[in-house]
């Protein structure tokens, strides 16, 4: 695919001068749509702050990159999640360019629904359904798991000393920041370890469905992996009606069967949210974090001598301003519900908006010196979790995992080195993460 902007009216503030518009949408295009642009975001959000903060992109929807107005779109009530699969199915339809057939766009609508989750609804089913898992993720529950995941983690870190002792290369990616968060939700879950490997793959081929820009075959090929996913849930829910475990899915079930609360697509569309939510973010917090450190020796050695003396707080504030670098999630997106304004720009109801998190993450009008990253960084949470009503339901949870991880990994070997020139990074904007992390390690 060329880095060719598609034709659309771009509009811009005010005072905004005309001949920037080719080039926001140029850079807007970069961004979402190609590997380049995709792999090396910041260069280009910096350049859409600079021209336009807030414009609206020749693919019809408006584009923020400040933090004060993303978090503005996220909290207020006047934007919301696009309401009607219809509806949805168009927009997509009409920001990718597709001239959409109708096979096409039958495949869309069935992807999208019927079976929606708290992420993609508005109040009152969106609070009913958080209603009923947030007990499970406040951040007390939460610290009552820590030292659980504290004994999962140095598991997998023994078989990776013991890997590195021969002096292999370990790749992170594979051997902990996968395998780590897919055992903490799936054992609060209830999914059985030997099911969970499959799921990377699964929810992986899902996720292209939450990229701004995605074609009908990666559509096609997500419909087939959510219904292998329904299927799954499907039959484990069965069993768990049959043979109530100690986890968090036998207590959705009971909600089901006991009140009218929750229906079963609903149950299912909840379990595979928190399943997927669960272990994809937090896999990236890992990978992205330990690649920062790595390219940033100084700081590394400042998150090692706080995680060697214990000290939480210290740990605490490496992991927010890790989340801050580069956020595992990149965007969001909302729809204006009334006619109302956004940094002084008019925005008229039924528009789209699209955040740009990880824009807003490096907003110099919010951070001091945004562009360096400084473990010691006490300014406030980045908007990686988001904001408002949808603010992440497991941010608790993967802040905890964040601390965990990186508290004994870098306790734990002396000497981290990153063994590869090149990185790559999976070819995707809205969920940030890399293919893989090789790397060496000696403990002292
Ligand atoms: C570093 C890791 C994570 C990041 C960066 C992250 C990020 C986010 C963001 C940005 C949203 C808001 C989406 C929106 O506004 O449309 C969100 C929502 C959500 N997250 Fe996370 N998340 C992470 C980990 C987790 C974990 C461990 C869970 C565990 C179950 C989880 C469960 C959810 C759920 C259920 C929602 C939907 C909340 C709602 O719609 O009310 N996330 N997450």
């Amino acid at each position: 695919m060329t880095a060719e902007a598609p034709a659309g009216e771009t509009s811009l503030p005010t005072g905004t001068a005309a001949f920037d518009a080719a080039e926001l949408d140029a850079t807007l295009y970069e961004l979402l749509v190609t590997p380049e642009g995709r792999a090396d975001p910041y260069p280009r959000y910096a350049r859409l702050r600079e021209l336009a903060p807030v414009f609206r992109s020749g693919m019809g929807n408006w584009v923020m990159s400040r933090y004060a107005d993303c978090q503005q779109v996220l909290r207020v009530p006047a934007f919301g999640k696009e309401v009607g699969i219809e509806s949805v199915a168009r927009t997509r339809a009409q920001r990718a360019g597709w001239d959409i057939g109708e096979r096409e766009f039958e495949a869309l609508v069935e992807f999208l629904g019927p079976r929606q989750s708290m992420l993609t609804l508005n109040p009152p089913d969106h609070t009913r359904l958080r209603g009923l898992v947030a007990r499970a993720f406040t951040p007390s529950t939460v610290d009552g798991l820590r030292a659980h995941v504290g004994s999962l983690c140095d598991g997998l870190l023994d078989a990776i000393a013991e890997r590195a002792a021969g002096g292999d290369n370990v790749d992170v990616m594979a051997e902990l920041a996968f395998p780590l968060p897919v055992a903490v939700i799936g054992e609060l879950l209830g999914v059985p370890a030997a099911d969970r490997h499959q799921f990377q793959g699964l929810v992986r081929a899902t996720t292209v469905a939450l990229e701004p820009v995605s074609t009908p075959e990666d559509l096609h090929a997500a419909r087939a992996a959510r219904s292998q996913m329904e299927d799954y849930f499907r039959a484990l829910i069965d069993e768990r009606r049959r043979r109530p475990g100690d986890d968090l899915l036998s207590e959705l079930i009971a909600v089901r069967d006991g009140s009218d609360q929750l229906s079963e697509d609903e149950l299912i569309a909840t379990a595979i949210l928190l399943f997927a939510a669960g272990f994809e973010t937090t896999t990236n917090l890992i990978g992205n974090g330990l690649l920062a450190l790595l390219r940033h020796p100084a700081q590394l050695c400042r998150v090692q001598d706080a995680a060697r003396a214990g000290d939480a707080i210290a740990l605490a504030r490496a992991v927010e301003e890790l989340l801050r670098w580069d956020s595992p999630v990149q965007l969001d997106v909302r729809i204006a519900f009334e006619d109302t304004e956004v940094g002084g720009v008019p925005i008229a109801a039924g528009e789209g908006v699209m955040t740009l998190l990880g824009a807003a993450n490096r907003d110099p009008a919010r951070f001091s010196d945004p562009d360096v990253l400084d473990v010691g960084r006490d300014e406030g949470p980045p908007l990686s979790f988001g904001a408002g009503i949808h603010f992440c339901l497991g941010a608790p949870l993967a802040r905890m995992e964040g601390q965990v991880v990186f508290g004994r990994l870098l306790s734990r070997f002396d000497s981290l080195e990153l063994r590869a020139a090149d990185i790559a990074h999976r070819d995707a904007i809205t969920l940030r993460g890399l293919v893989a992390l090789p790397v060496g390690l000696a403990a002292g």
